[in-house]
This record gives structure tokens, C-alpha cells and sequence, in this order.
């Protein structure tokens, strides 16, 4: 047990931790007002820590319950964003449990953006736990959790266990005064397809809240430990894989209509590797957890070598498949998955600078899915998937590209866009995912926040401040929507709610993160020493 749990924090850190943490706040360059504030602490001071410490790292009382009381000026847009988040708050018999997805009064239109989005509530979670305010994750995080018990199945069909859901609302009887939950797992969703996200944010919440409360309490419950087991056995059941990567339906995500997403998608598998090690630091080694850990232990190992191998492009990658021989057969096969060179799209070679790279969108049978999505390669460098050159080298990229990437606007969601023929093969002529829209190429400002993550862990703050003023000069005009239309991201996005919530959340989060760059601790994790990167050296890694 002592090796793998998450520890109560103390209220100090160990001394490497303090030069991440001071070296953090000199690439910040911001007055340096707030030297003693709440700390996130890394896997390994948190196992150096006895549970003795502290009861509880991190204390309520010295965060600020408000931006108002910050150190520094904050932009006006933070109060603002506060007081849209606080209005999006959802209660259950009293008690918060969410945020809505969007609380748009300029249409009647609501479709299901009157809900609790699990992937949405994330960044509300964040700012949330940044501030303080750890009540309502700890509550979402056991609403959720007993909702996962509920039956769930389509038409004649039962789901499996684990699958959280994708959103829930609470629904209010006047008469008898109750409110009760009613949960949604894809059931009703369009195109039917259970959200596999779900979970694996559920488990990396779950260790953000660990860790910024130092409540171990919540996490080890029996309830806790069970709800995780059941997820992951969604996952690590054999099966006929021949990948250690997760098969998935299109529309199984943030990306939740037919994209060509399916197969082998980034954003799942990033999710995954992230989830799998949140776990681990979380899963108490009894009964059939030791199974479970062992089980997990083996799937991160063959996972971060299939998905640093495989899934890895940069120029000199690129070049070599290129010049892939096709139709090889056996085990000294170059070309495992006999993706044909002709299938490489034009714009990559334009795109792909000398120095730079990233996660591909997809890769499986003679199928490469070029594109690049920005949560997969954020989330790769959040929880350490990517090496440390792999992720200097997506933050390379980005800079490279900064145009064709945030442009106007942070964050294209994919780059670049399905147009014409493709996307109507591809999307089947779905008209809100015309091309620079929406799925298909739109830009999302809920991005900021893991883009500011990956650039914080990755020491770039500067990026993320270029990005942060992009939104403050248009997002709070323009009344928060979901997304941005067009090249440059430059238009508000044809079919966007209004006042979105994550789009709020966000942005709180990414300006939090700036502010005090240890809040990075709760999402994200250090390189795990054991897990040696075994893929070869290229051009547009630093030369050692
Ligand atoms: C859209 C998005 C999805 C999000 C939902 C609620 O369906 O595609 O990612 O969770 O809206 O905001």
C-alpha cells in the first residue's frame, strides 16, 4: 500500500520540488508577490511524505475565495468569468453537484446543454479546486459515481458496468418537493455512442481532487476504489486486441460526432495512459486491486511504447514513411501496420517543420490519420506520454505553426479540416461540421487550459500568456461561446452556444495556472523513470 497511494500532503515541499516550483515562477516573470501559496505536489515528494504530516496539504483558508483578492491586478474578465461560472452551478437537494454545459438565455434552443457534462465539468472542477472550493468536485464525484450503478442500455442492449456517463440533469418535482438525477451514457446521445472519456476524466479528476485537497479519504473508500476497478475492466479485459491501444467508436468523445475519429483515436488514448497512471497512484494493493494493478502496471508499459513508436510524427518520421515498402509480412516488418505512402496527405509535408512534432491522430490497420487534435498532444504532455523531447517537440510545433494552429482564436480543435468529397464520406454530410466549424476544424477556447498546462510543464509559459491574450480580447465580448468558425478562428461559430460553460471555465483555469504555476500538480504527472523511451532520435530533437 505504502508505495502506491496518494499521500496527504504536508505544508512543505521537498527541495527539488522547490527549484520546479522557483524555476517555474522565473520563466513566469510575473511580480513574485505570493511566495507561500497552496502547493501541488509531485508523485514522488507525495510518497516521500508520511500521511502523519498534515491531514489535510492543502488548507481553504490560504486560497483566495475570489480573484478580487489576488496579488496582482487581475483582468476585469476574471470576475466576470466567476460570476457566469458561479450562475452555472447545478444543486441537488441542496447540495452543488455541477456546472451546466451553457446557460445561453439569447436562445430558446436548449438541446441537452441544460445538463452536467462530465468532460465539461473538468475545468469548472479545476478553478473550483484552485480557488478553494472543493465541496462541489467531491459531490459531482459521488453523484457520478452512483450513477454509474444505474442500469443502462440501448434498445434490447445493456452497456457495461463501468461506463460513466456522458451527462446527467436533476430534475426537480415540485409537487413532492425531491429532485432525483437522470443520467445519459449515449443512450440518447446522438448516434448512440457511450462516452468513453468519461471515465477516465472521472479517475483523473478523482487524483486532481487527492491532490489539491490532500483528502485521501474520498479516494479510498470502498466506493471509489470499486468505481475505478469497474472502468478500467471496461479496458484491460483481453480480448482480441492485438494493440494495447483502445478500440473506440467515432463520437466517443469531445469529438462527439462522426469525425473519422474511430478506430484508435489520440484523444482516447492519451485519456487512457493519463487515467491508468492516476489510477495507480490511487488503487489500494487488496483483494482484487493488486490484480488490477499489475494488469495496469503491464498496460502502460506496452502502451507508452506502441504510442511513442507509432503514433510519433516529425520530419524525419515522416520522411521514413515516405519510403515505406508496403506487403511486408513477418516480424522484421518495417511497416507493421502496411499504411501505404500514397495515403499521406499533401499538406503534412507542407505542414511538418524540421523541428517539431506530434501525436498523429490515429493509427491502425493501413490507416494513418495524419491530422493533428490538440487535446491528445496537450493531455500526451500533461501526463507525461510524450518523452521530455517528444514534448518539446509538439511545443515546437505549435509555435511553428501558431497560424494555422490558434490563429485568431485558441485552439483549433484538429488541423486541418475535412472539406468537399471527404468530408462528406467522412462526417455523412453532417452540416455542423462544415469545414473551419464546430468538430471539423473549429476553434475551441476550453483548449486554453491544457494548453496552458502543457506549456507550463513544458516551461513555455510565454505561449500560453499569447494565448490567454487572444481570448481576453474577444471571448468575454463575444459572450463566451462554445466555438470559433473559419481559418484563423476568427468568427463566431455558426451553430456556438453562448455563455459555454468550459469556455468560461477555461479560461480560470488557464489564468490560475499562470498565476500560480503549482496548481499544474493536480493534472499533471512526472515522467515515469521506469518507462525508457525507446524510439529512435530525430532531427527535430535537441541534439544530446
Ligand atoms: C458538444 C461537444 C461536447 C460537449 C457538449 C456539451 O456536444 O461536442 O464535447 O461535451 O457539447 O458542451
Amino acid at each position: 500500500m505504502e508505495s502506491v497511494g496518494l499521500r496527504a500532503v504536508g505544508s512543505h515541499c521537498s527541495l527539488s520540488e522547490m527549484d520546479d516550483l522557483d524555476l517555474n515562477r522565473a520563466l513566469l516573470d510575473r511580480p513574485r508577490l505570493k511566495i507561500e501559496r497552496k502547493r501541488s505536489f509531485d508523485e514522488r515528494s507525495m510518497s516521500e511524505l508520511s500521511r502523519h504530516d498534515s491531514p489535510r496539504g492543502r488548507s481553504v483558508l490560504d486560497t483566495p475565495l475570489s480573484s478580487a483578492r489576488n496579488s496582482f491586478e487581475p483582468h476585469p474578465m476574471m470576475a466576470e468569468a466567476w460570476e457566469a461560472l458561479r450562475r452555472s452551478m447545478v444543486f441537488f437537494r441542496g447540495l452543488p453537484v455541477g456546472t451546466l454545459a451553457a446557460v445561453d438565455n439569447t436562445t430558446d434552443e436548449v438541446l441537452n446543454y441544460d445538463q452536467v457534462f462530465v468532460r465539461d465539468f473538468v475545468p469548472s472542477a479545476l478553478a473550483f479546486l484552485m480557488n478553494g472550493e472543493s465541496d462541489i468536485v467531491k459531490h459531482f464525484l459521488l453523484k457520478t459515481l452512483q450513477l454509474q450503478d444505474s442500469e443502462k442500455r440501448v434498445d434490447r442492449f445493456k452497456l457495461g458496468k463501468g461506463v460513466m456517463p456522458a451527462s446527467f440533469k436533476v430534475s426537480h418535482d415540485p409537487i413532492r418537493e425531491t429532485d432525483h438525477l437522470v443520467a445519459d451514457f449515449g443512450e440518447t446521445a446522438i448516434g448512440r455512442v457511450a462516452p468513453v472519456d468519461s471515465g477516465f476524466w472521472w479517475i483523473i479528476l478523482l487524483r486532481a481532487y487527492t491532490k489539491s485537497t490532500g483528502d485521501l479519504t474520498l479516494s479510498e473508500t470502498p466506493e471509489c476504489q470499486k468505481g475505478m476497478k469497474l472502468i478500467l475492466s471496461l479496458c484491460l479485459a483481453e480480448g482480441f486486441d492485438t494493440f494495447p491501444t483502445l478500440l473506440c467508436a467515432d463520437g466517443c468523445s469531445m469529438i462527439d460526432r462522426r469525425m473519422g475519429v474511430y478506430g484508435y483515436p489520440i484523444e482516447i488514448q492519451a485519456l487512457f495512459y493519463m487515467a491508468l497512471r492516476c489510477a495507480l497512484s490511487m488503487l489500494k494493493p487488496d483483494g482484487d486491486g493488486r490484480e488490477c494493478i499489475e494488469k495496469i502496471t503491464k498496460r502502460l508499459h506496452a502502451l507508452s511504447f506502441h504510442m511513442r513508436n507509432y503514433f510519433w510524427l516529425d520530419y524525419q518520421q515522416l520522411n521514413d514513411i515516405y519510403r515505406y515498402k508496403t506487403e511486408e509480412y513477418s516480424h522484421t516488418a518495417v511497416n507493421k501496420f502496411n499504411v501505404m505512402p500514397d495515403s499521406i496527405p499533401d499538406w503534412v509535408f507542407d505542414f511538418m517543420p524540421l523541428r517539431g512534432g506530434y501525436f498523429v491522430g490515429n493509427v491502425g490497420p493501413a490507416h494513418m490519420d495524419f491530422r493533428w487534435f490538440a487535446l491528445g498532444n496537450c493531455v500526451s504532455i500533461m501526463s507525461s506520454l510524450a518523452t521530455p523531447d517528444q514534448s518539446m517537440a509538439i511545443m515546437d510545433l505549435l509555435e511553428h505553426r501558431w497560424d494555422e494552429l490558434v490563429g485568431e482564436m485558441p485552439l483549433k480543435i484538429c488541423y486541418p479540416c475535412l472539406e468537399g468529397h471527404e468530408w462528406r464520406i467522412v462526417t455523412g454530410c453532417d452540416p455542423k461540421n462544415t469545414r473551419w466549424s464546430y468538430h471539423n476544424g473549429g476553434s475551441w477556447p476550453v483548449l486554453l487550459w491544457q494548453l496552458t498546462a502543457a506549456c507550463i510543464k513544458t516551461g513555455r509559459p510565454q505561449i500560453a500568456r499569447r494565448a490567454v491574450d487572444l481570448i481576453e480580447s474577444r471571448l468575454h465580448r463575444d459572450c463566451w461561446p462554445e466555438y470559433y468558425d473559419g481559418k484563423l478562428g476568427r468568427y463566431v461559430g455558426k451553430q456556438a452556444r453562448k455563455y459555454q460553460t468550459w469556455s468560461i471555465a477555461g479560461y480560470l483555469v488557464a489564468k490560475m495556472l499562470l498565476e500560480d504555476p503549482s496548481h499544474i500538480g493536480m493534472i499533471s504527472l512526472e515522467e515515469d523513470k521506469l518507462m525508457k523511451p525507446v524510439i529512435k532520435r530525430s532531427a527535430s530533437w535537441p541534439q544530446l
